[in-house]
């Protein structure tokens, strides 16, 4: 345990204390409420790296929960959204950023004929289930348990990691539970489950994470995008792919491009806008005619302000120039090996998932790829990752507060090794307090 005398963290209690009197639990995300052991309050962050306001430095693998693939700051972001706010930011109506910013998104996701942008993932969602409904005429909708669609009463249905299935059980008192009662839930990678579900009847779409990534990181089974999309054909139901973590982020026509198969309608949000709120739901000309007729009916103040737009122009230009993803996927494999090996030395069952690109799991428990959410239930020693991720923390890496690492355009070889000598250190601990 950290010494009671330990004053690394001292100005980050002291703002935490100061908010938690006026906003609830003193953060503006509950998944922000478990900080160890205080929430941080991060005073800036360049590059691959934060600095918290006790001026402790981090390695940053968090990256804002995703959106960071070019890491904080990057200056041709920084510098177009600059530009951006010379004009303004919301007027009522069109700017002149939006066209530019959809032409490059279909440019590069040939998939898409036409999309409408947003705020936020949660929002994108529910939007596409909105459109699956209109054109179906259905409404039932088909998703995994322990992925996760947002926070909305519709769709926020049974994320934990039970040993048992449950049934579509509402998350949180005060939702609506007749809102999440249109929804079926399966296990992930059990198409017999997937066909069950569309035979009920009246379901209007099938929503995924192409790779579950919100409960460990686990890859669809071979054949399995392409079973659900065929029932998906078979039942008049829509397949909607989720690409809010993987989008841009394992490479940059995402999950669907890694796996050569397309869904029906897709989202992305993320990693398109450099942490800039923007979020998009691309399908087919056909299938958006509704909403571009104002039938179906997608609105919403804050849509396309100004700056966020042309963050999200120059990240996509970015991301398209650069591309990064074969320096990304180096970097993350030599964090993948390294760590493994480390596990070894210090005989620790660290386990590591990664199935390319920047996204990679570390757990404790069996090595070898997790084929299903129990079987990550069964081999996550969840105290055992907390204490680590804990320890990592004070030896100035942080990654997401459940083990899910994103690696990005900032990071290099030099962070690789001192991530490593980091994770030397903390399995060290780890493995002492063990035998204790
Ligand atoms: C796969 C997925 N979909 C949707 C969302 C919700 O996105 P947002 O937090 O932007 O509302 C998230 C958030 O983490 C996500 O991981």
């Amino acid at each position: 345990m950290r010494p009671a005398t330990d004053l690394r963290y001292d100005t980050s209690r002291a703002e935490h204390a100061r908010r938690q009197q006026v906003i609830a639990g003193g953060v503006n995300s509950n998944v922000r409420l478990h900080g160890t052991p205080v929430p941080l309050t991060i005073a800036r962050g360049d590059g691959a790296l934060l600095w918290d306001v006790d001026d402790n430095v981090y390695i940053d693998y968090a990256a804002g929960m995703g959106p960071m693939v070019l890491g904080h700051n990057h200056p041709a972001v920084t510098a177009a959204v600059q530009q951006s706010l010379s004009v303004g930011q919301l007027f009522a109506g069109q700017n002149r950023f939006e066209a530019e910013f959809a032409e490059t998104l279909v440019g590069v996701l040939p998939w898409i004929e036409s999309i409408r942008i947003g705020m936020s993932g949660t929002e994108m969602d529910l939007l596409g289930v909105r459109i699956a409904r209109a054109a179906t005429g259905h409404h039932r909708v088909v998703r995994f348990t322990g992925h996760y669609h947002g926070w909305l009463d519709p769709l926020f249905v049974n994320m934990a990691v039970t040993p048992e299935p449950m049934g579509p059980v509402p998350l949180t008192p005060g939702q609506s539970v007749s809102a999440a009662s249109d929804v079926l839930l399966c296990e992930w990678n059990d198409l017999t489950q997937v066909a069950q579900a569309l035979e009920s009847g009246d379901v209007a779409c099938v929503l995924m994470e192409p790779v579950m990534c919100n409960t460990g990181l686990i890859p669809p089974s071979v054949g399995y995008l392409e079973g659900v999309k065929a029932l998906c054909r078979q039942h008049g139901a829509l397949f909607i792919i989720d690409e809010v973590i993987t989008g841009f982020r394992l490479g940059l026509t995402g999950a669907q491009g890694l796996y050569g198969i397309h869904g029906d309608i897709s989202i992305y949000a993320k990693a398109i806008a450099s942490g800039f709120p923007l979020a998009v739901l691309g399908t087919s000309t056909e299938l958006l005619a509704g909403v571009g007729r104002g039938e179906v009916n997608h609105s919403g103040t804050y849509n396309t302000g100004v700056s966020s737009v042309a963050a999200g122009i120059a990240t996509l230009r970015v991301l398209i120039d650069t591309d990064p993803y074969p320096e990304i996927d180096r970097l993350a494999r030599r964090l993948v090996d390294g760590f493994v090996q480390l596990g070894r030395q210090h005989d620790v069952e660290l386990a590591v998932d990664h199935i390319g690109g920047g996204l990679l799991q570390t757990r404790f428990g069996k090595p070898g790829p997790m084929g299903s959410r129990t079987d990550f239930a069964a081999n996550s020693d969840g105290p055992m990752l907390a204490r680590f991720l804990e320890l990592l923390q004070d030896h100035g890496v942080r990654p997401t507060s459940r083990g899910l690492w994103f690696v990005s355009a900032a990071h290099d070889d030099d962070l690789i090794d001192r991530t490593l000598a980091a994770a030397d250190h903390a399995l060290g601990e780890l493995a002492a307090s063990n035998e204790g």
